[in-house]
């Protein structure tokens, strides 16, 4: 049963096709990786499914409805959550209010949203900064954050865009356990990487997009031997290096 289904998504912005025709589908407790060059059009990919961007032609089918052109919002309250490459926190106010505003969500009562922001913040190691402001905060933090406030909204579908990048090695190794900590809780990733060790470890499959186009699906072995993808996007070096 496939929780993400993107059928012949096409999104253009004047003159310029940022994704064309892309088709892929996701499993319920799949993780799968998106990756391409600079440009290829993987967050505008992103935006188009969480609801940013109505395609220009295509349909989203999450968890089996037609939610094309439907809002973040209310996708989000449907279990469709994603991280920005660009990390937005409220910066005035504390990664606990940050993270409660997520979960706001799923339920109105502010005791609840508290409790639902503080259970994130504990798995994710984030609990003793509750009182930081974002500002006050490291790289890898305001990543982790990130994260959290999309947690907090309880996804079904976590979409996860670039949460590694800036981050040193032991970092990085960080955020690779707390996804797999999610999908062993049953959650569904979808999730935009340019570490390549990273990718190549998490995901179940991956999918290579080229101005645009997909050009790749397979799993990660078959990705990084794939001719088309070491030429796009691996480089000719990639694996002896
Ligand atoms: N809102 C927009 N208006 C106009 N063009 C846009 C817009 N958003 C993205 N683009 C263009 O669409 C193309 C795809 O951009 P996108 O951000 O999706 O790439 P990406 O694969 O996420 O790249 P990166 O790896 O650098 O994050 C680029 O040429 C970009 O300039
Ligand atoms: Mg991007």
């Amino acid at each position: 049963m496939n929780l993400l289904e993107v059928q012949d998504v096409t999104m253009r912005f004047g003159g310029l096709i940022a994704v064309n025709d892309l088709s892929l589908n996701i499993g319920k407790g799949q993780i799968l990786g998106l990756i391409g060059p600079n440009g290829a059009g993987k967050s505008t990919a992103f935006n188009c499914v969480a609801g940013l961007y109505n395609p220009t032609a295509g349909k989203i089918i999450f968890d089996g409805e037609d939610v094309t052109g439907q809002k973040p919002w209310d996708l989000c309250k449907k279990g469709l959550a994603r991280t920005f490459q660009i990390v937005k926190p409220f910066a005035s106010m504390t990664v606990l209010d940050n993270v409660t505003v997520g979960a706001f969500a799923i339920t109105d009562r502010r005791d609840l949203a508290r409790k639902k922001a503080m259970e994130v913040l504990e798995l994710l190691d984030m609990a003793d900064k509750r009182n930081a402001l974002p500002g006050a905060l490291t790289i890898a933090d305001r990543k982790r954050l990130e994260i959290a406030r999309a947690l907090a909204t309880d996804p079904k579908l976590l979409l996860l865009d670039e949460v590694m990048a800036g981050l040193r090695p032991t970092e990085v190794d960080d955020v690779i356990e707390i996804i797999r900590k999610l999908r062993d809780r049953g959650m569904t990733i979808f999730v935009i990487e340019h570490i390549m060790r990273a990718i190549m470890a998490l995901s179940d499959e991956i999918v290579v997009i080229h101005f645009g186009k997909k050009i790749c699906r397979g799993k990660p072995e078959q990705v990084a031997q794939d001719e088309n993808v070491i030429k796009a996007y691996l480089g000719e070096n990639y694996g002896t290096a």
